[in-house]
């Protein structure tokens, strides 16, 4: 069956850090707020753990979009790690087009433990921005 813009629900693969967006995220659950359930959660315990590899990777293996979040600049528990994932993904939303993948496929934001509703609204807004955008191209040139 062919999809259409109205029932295309986008796959989003999320990486968050343990120690910020991923409490905002469970204090968005635990709090009952409204989000979109399109959003597969990958915990990690730094956003400087994020190798571009796993990015290319969930694209090609069928999200539609990734969100890299972690803890603001100032407050990584690991000093560095979400500077590092800023250069990362500054590059990746460099390369990404050569393989067709629409820059605004990575999204990169910081979320702290307490922005539960920054989280969903995040979400939310991503969530609406791909559907938008489409399924993402480089699922038809999937090889598995
Ligand atoms: S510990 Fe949260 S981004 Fe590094």
């Amino acid at each position: 069956m062919d999809r259409t813009e109205t029932d295309f629900e986008p796959t989003i693969v999320a990486m968050v850090c343990n120690w910020c967006t991923y409490t905002a995220a469970d204090l968005a659950g635990t709090a009952r707020m409204i989000q979109s359930p399109n959003v597969r959660l990958i915990r990690m315990m730094c956003t400087g753990m994020v190798d571009p590899k796993y990015v290319i990777k969930a694209l090609l293996s069928g999200a539609d979009a990734v969100l890299i979040s972690g803890c603001h600049p100032g407050d990584c528990h690991y000093i560095n790690g979400n500077y590092k994932a800023r250069r990362r993904v500054k590059l990746l939303q460099e390369i990404l087009p050569r393989f067709g993948i629409e820059q605004e496929r990575l999204k990169l934001t910081w979320i702290g433990a307490s922005d539960g509703n920054e989280f969903a609204a995040t979400i939310n807004e991503l969530t609406k921005r791909i559907k938008e955008l489409g399924p993402s191209a480089a699922k038809s040139t999937m090889v598995i």
